[in-house]
């Protein structure tokens, strides 16, 4: 299998406060995460709010710089780039939103959203053009030409989200990366968008980084799983089938499966205390909600290891 994206220790480190009455604090919101993608795999990302899901999206994409670590993309250094080969780079990696209009323009129609990537990436077209490609990504997204005039307030939330699909496909990328595309639709419209993914998936040979609190949909949609708390990578599921050996992530998994799929939608905060990211205990970040903590776990962070079986960081694996 080749390697598409090779991300070694990444951390990103964020400082707030400041002043006479707010003291500087720092917190890690990603936190030495390493992880490789294979070429045409799903990974899933998947962990509460405020984990670091979209932050390591942002430096996977390098659109926020990370503390420290590095990115490798199609066996380049990203952090090593230049601002132009990284604008050329950047359009083989694509981010596609939960909300896909919070970053365009209301006044734009859909013909002039789709086009924009070339702009931005100073590919000249004249109008007709412009008027092909666009008709030729809104099919490919499974809308019809007659969008292409449309303004964004015309469209339902689904069309909305095949927009922002076909601007994120406009520049042939190899990866695309999904934060939460399907968060903000209902069930049938975000099974509609799921399958448009696996299609597009297959007939483009694309990669995916899926970030979703739906842990039951990423079981479904992802070929292996990484599940995120406080910022650190705890387990990686290496297929849907595997058991978890991380007790957080068998918790997650008693918390959102439910028979019905109207109701196990988002991760439900767990019981038991969420320590603070700026101020992380010396053990094992979850120690103070785990049935299975023991002493050990309180004073020694566990590492992720792969002992006797998939990659966990637990110093009492399940
Ligand atoms: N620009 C920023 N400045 C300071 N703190 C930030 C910044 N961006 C994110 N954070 C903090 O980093 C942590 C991780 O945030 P992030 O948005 O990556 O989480 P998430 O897993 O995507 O959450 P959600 O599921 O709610 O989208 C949070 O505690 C957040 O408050
Ligand atoms: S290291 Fe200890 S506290 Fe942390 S998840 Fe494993 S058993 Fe629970
Ligand atoms: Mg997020």
């Amino acid at each position: 299998m080749t390697t598409l994206l090779d991300v070694r220790n990444l951390s990103k480190r964020f400082v707030s406060g400041g002043g006479p009455f707010r003291p500087v604090r720092s917190m890690h919101a990603v936190n030495d995460v390493s992880f490789s993608v294979h070429k045409g795999r799903v990974v899933g990302v998947v962990g509460e709010s405020g984990c670091g899901k979209s932050t390591l999206a942002r430096l996977i994409l390098r659109l926020i710089e990370p503390s420290s670590g590095d990115v490798r993309f199609e066996d380049l250094d990203l952090l090593a780039q230049a601002p132009k080969p990284m604008r050329a780079l950047r359009a083989r990696m694509q981010m596609v939103f939960q909300d896909p209009y919070s970053a365009i323009d209301p006044r734009y129609t859909i013909r002039d959203a789709v086009i924009e990537p070339f702009q931005v990436q100073g590919v000249r077209m004249t109008a007709k053009e412009a008027d092909k490609k666009s008709a030729e990504l809104l099919s490919m997204v499974g809308l019809s030409e007659h969008f292409a005039s449309s303004y964004p307030h015309q469209l339902s939330g689904g069309q909305k989200q095949r927009v922002g699909i076909a601007r994120a496909l406009a520049l042939n990328p190899a990866l695309l990366v999904l934060d939460e595309p399907t968060a903000s639709l209902d069930v049938s419209v975000q099974a509609q968008i799921i399958s448009l993914l696996e299609k597009l998936r297959d007939e483009l040979s694309l990669t995916y980084i899926f970030i979703s609190h739906d842990l039951s949909l990423v079981k479904y949609f992802c070929d292996e799983i990484l599940v995120m708390y406080l910022g650190r990578v705890v387990e990686a599921l290496p297929d849907t089938e595997a058991s978890a050996r991380h007790p957080y992530t068998r918790t997650l998994l008693d918390s959102t499966f439910d028979a019905d799929p109207k109701r196990r939608r988002t991760i439900e905060p767990l019981a038991g205390e969420v320590p603070s990211p700026f101020n992380l205990p010396p053990g094992c970040a979850f120690a103070a909600r785990c049935p299975a903590a023991t002493e050990k776990c309180r004073v020694e962070m566990p590492v992720l290891g792969s002992d006797g079986g998939h990659p966990v960081a637990c110093h009492h694996p399940l």
